[in-house]
């Protein structure tokens, strides 16, 4: 009898939420993708196979607040699941109150772009994009640049951690080292695909019935040579800036879209002039890659500077092939800019089409992407404000 109540309450206990079963390491295998017929797999990273141990490693760092040197942040501060892994704010804000002076992308998909980051045709790894987050200085986003051996030894105490580490990276005597944190975070982000939006089903799934006479209507809008969305968003990445197995030549596309003229001979802000603060090359003045628009529905609000609220304001933009700001430090005519794309331009849009439109781009939205379990916190509450 006593067995039985025992027994019982376990078995209560055990449905309920309070008891979380207990964590595991996942087993040694390679990581393979699940991707729908049609969507080619990301390219290989050289010498960064992709294993479970390191993917689970990765996630467990991304949402780890003992990376950052105050513990107030983890990158999961600033790329938030349920926003497609951005931050809904117009620009993010570090650990230590610092203001970065862009919008916090999302790291859907990332994998597939050649290049990272809203315009650096240099920044081609994923583990060295980490670094920034980690140990730049300006904007001071993790902070830990420094205290690098500090904050490596936070990590070997904690007992995941000790099961993870050694999984992830078995040929290391000693694996627990600031390359290897980056590996790992870039193991993690390059597993998060995302291609289970009802776009998909309808393109890849054959379900013809998954998208609305409406979103169809703005699916050919989008494609069609009067709106030219397509030219710079095309592809199954919806970003023309895109890397996978079997692509030849990689382009680096950066483009102005004409958001600002604020001298009237083409400039945009000074602290954030795009591709032109790397080459210094007078046309690259105000050019930016092409951002994803799967989950854009989720991700406001836009642009490097989260300068647009709505995705109307981005039509709208678009529309009239350029932004006016009328007043303001950053006042100017972005339709006269010169350095702006032939494909930015001035074109009629009824009422009715931008809704279509709009309802298509809400039907690229991943659900299940936005709750997944294998991209959510793996850490048990309590611990997401550090130990
Ligand atoms: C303070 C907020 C903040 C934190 C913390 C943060 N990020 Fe970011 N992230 C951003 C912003 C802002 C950008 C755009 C940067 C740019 O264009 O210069 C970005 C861009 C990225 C990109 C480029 C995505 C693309 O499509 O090219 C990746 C990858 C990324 N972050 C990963 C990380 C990782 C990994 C961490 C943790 C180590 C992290 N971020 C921490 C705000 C943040
Ligand atoms: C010349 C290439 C080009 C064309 C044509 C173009 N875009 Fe873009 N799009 C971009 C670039 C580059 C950005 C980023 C601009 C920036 O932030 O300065 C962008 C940004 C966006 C964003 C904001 C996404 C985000 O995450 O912030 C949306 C939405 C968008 N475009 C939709 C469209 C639609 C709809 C059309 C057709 C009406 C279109 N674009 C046509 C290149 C283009």
């Amino acid at each position: 009898m006593r067995v039985t109540i025992a027994l019982l309450l376990f078995l209560f206990a055990a449905c309920g939420d309070s008891v979380p079963p207990p964590w595991e390491p996942p087993p040694d295998e390679p990581f393979v993708y699940a991707l729908p017929e049609g969507i080619p797999p990301p390219r290989e990273v050289e010498g960064e196979p992709l294993t479970r141990p390191r993917v689970e490693l990765g996630r467990h760092l991304f949402y780890d607040v003992r990376l950052s040197l105050n513990r107030e942040q983890s990158c999961a501060s600033c790329h938030r699941q349920e926003r497609a892994f951005t931050d809904g704010r117009k620009t993010s804000v570090g650990s230590t109150g610092e203001e970065h002076h862009r919008n916090a992308m999302s790291v859907v998909n990332v994998a597939y772009f050649p290049t990272l980051t809203w315009a650096n045709p240099l920044l081609r790894s994923l583990a060295q994009q980490a670094l920034v987050p980690l140990t730049g200085e300006d904007p001071i986003e993790l902070g830990i640049g420094g205290h690098e051996d500090e904050v490596i030894d936070r990590l070997r105490d904690d007992p995941r951690y000790q099961a993870l580490f050694p999984l992830a990276f078995p040929e290391d005597d000693d694996p627990y080292s600031l390359h290897n944190v980056v590996v790992a975070l870039s193991a993690f982000q390059r597993s998060i695909v995302s291609f289970r939006s009802r776009y998909d089903r309808f393109m890849y799934g054959r379900d013809r019935s998954a998208l609305t006479a409406e979103e169809l209507e703005g699916m050919n809008l989008f494609l069609s040579e009067r709106f030219e969305c397509f030219h710079c968003h095309g592809g199954f990445l919806f970003s023309d800036s895109i890397s996978h197995d079997g692509v030849l030549f990689e382009e680096l596309p950066f483009h102005n879209t004409g958001l600002y003229n604020v001298d009237g001979e083409g400039g945009y802000p000074a602290h954030d002039p795009g591709l032109f603060e790397l080459t210094f090359e007078p046309s690259d003045m105000g050019r930016f890659r092409a951002p994803s628009l799967r989950n854009v529905a989720v991700t406001a609000p836009y642009f490097h500077d989260g300068s647009a609220a709505t995705l109307e304001e981005v039509l709208d933009h678009y529309a009239r092939g350029g932004r006016l700001i009328e007043d303001g430090p950053f006042a100017g005519d972005g339709a006269e800019n010169p350095w702006k794309s032939d494909l930015v331009r001035e074109f009629p849009m009824l009422e009715r089409e931008k809704r279509a439109i709009l309802a298509f781009l809400n039907a690229l939205t991943d659900e299940p992407l936005l709750k997944d379990p294998a991209f959510a916190n793996p850490w048990p509450k309590g611990h997401e404000s550090g130990p």
